[in-house]
């Protein structure tokens, strides 16, 4: 900004509900850039929402990517959506047998692995006092246990230069209501990071968290609708709900060298509601 150039004020700047759209034709524009050419990647919850943003944006940077998750038409349609990059392995984290797939079709088309994005992820909510067993066992298996599975079996395919992004939450770091043990899953999850930057010591393989708030993924919008989505926005600095391809150019940036020298950290893509 020039000399004399005045500074905007907070009434000069647009307030208006469609302002959502601004900074995502912004990232459209700009990350017009192949950081991650060559590279494969592996994308858990890649058929929908974040995951699926997130293998279109390392398609579109250069990546190799496989998504993997449990429904066969989720992940046929991502696929078809995704272009010839893309290759889809059917499967659930929490089981050890199908991440063996999942790996066993990784080296036998590329040899190696570069990125590995845990994103698979449940959640429901229920409140103190209601929580069963079923509840907590359903959750951890997937977003705890899912999670160490994906990352531990990925290890033997990696090597320097290597960038393995876990998918945390805002509910991770915040008290949110009757959300207990998916919150309590996220706060697990934030933790794997730090414990295995110490593990993967000398390897070069960093490992960083990537913490998105309310996101309006295809799921939310037929859960909320426009007008819940907005209420949940409002309770943001940011006063909205992001957008799937928000977090998904700061999984790019974490999956690239751009953060080389992050480890162990923790990004948060929340529009301020964990931060305040
Ligand atoms: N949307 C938000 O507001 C928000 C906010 C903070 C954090 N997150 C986190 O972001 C991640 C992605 O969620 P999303 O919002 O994009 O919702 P989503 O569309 O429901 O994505 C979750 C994905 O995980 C897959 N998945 C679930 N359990 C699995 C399992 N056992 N094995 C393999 N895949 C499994 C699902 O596919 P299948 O059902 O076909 O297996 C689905 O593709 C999750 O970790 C979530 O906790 C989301």
């Amino acid at each position: 900004m020039g000399v004399g150039t005045s500074q905007p004020t907070v009434s000069s700047i647009p307030q208006t509900p469609g302002a959502i759209c601004a900074p995502i034709r912004f990232a459209r524009k700009m990350h017009d850039m192949n950081r991650l050419s060559g590279k494969t990647a592996v994308i858990t919850g890649g058929a929908t929402g974040i995951g699926r943003a997130a293998a279109r944006r390392f398609i579109e940077e250069g990546a190799f990517v496989f998504i993997f998750g449990r429904r066969q038409a989720a992940l046929d349609a991502a696929v078809a959506e995704l272009g010839p990059n893309a290759r889809a392995v059917k499967g659930s984290v929490s089981d050890p047998a199908d991440l063996d797939r999942l790996y066993e079709a990784v080296k036998a088309e590329r040899g190696s692995l570069d990125i590995v994005f845990a994103n698979a992820g449940v959640g429901s909510q229920l409140r103190l006092g209601e929580i069963t067993a079923e509840h907590i066992n359903e959750t951890f298996d997937t977003n705890v246990k899912g999670t160490i599975l994906t990352v531990q079996r990925a290890l033997p395919l990696m090597g320097k230069g290597g960038s393995i992004i876990l998918t945390g939450s805002s509910a991770g770091t915040t008290g949110a209501p009757a959300f207990t043990v998916y919150s309590a899953s996220k706060a697990a999850v934030r933790n794997l990071a730090r414990t295995w930057a110490e593990d993967l010591k000398g390897t070069g393989i960093r490992v960083n968290v990537l913490s998105p708030g309310a996101t309006a993924t295809e799921l939310a919008r037929e859960a909320l609708g426009e007008e819940g989505m907005s209420a949940y926005g409002s309770m943001t600095p940011l006063q909205r709900m992001g957008d799937p391809s928000e977090i998904a150019a700061a999984a790019a940036f974490l999956a690239s060298s751009d953060s080389s020298f992050m480890t162990a950290s923790e990004v948060a893509v929340d529009g301020g509601l964990a931060q305040l």
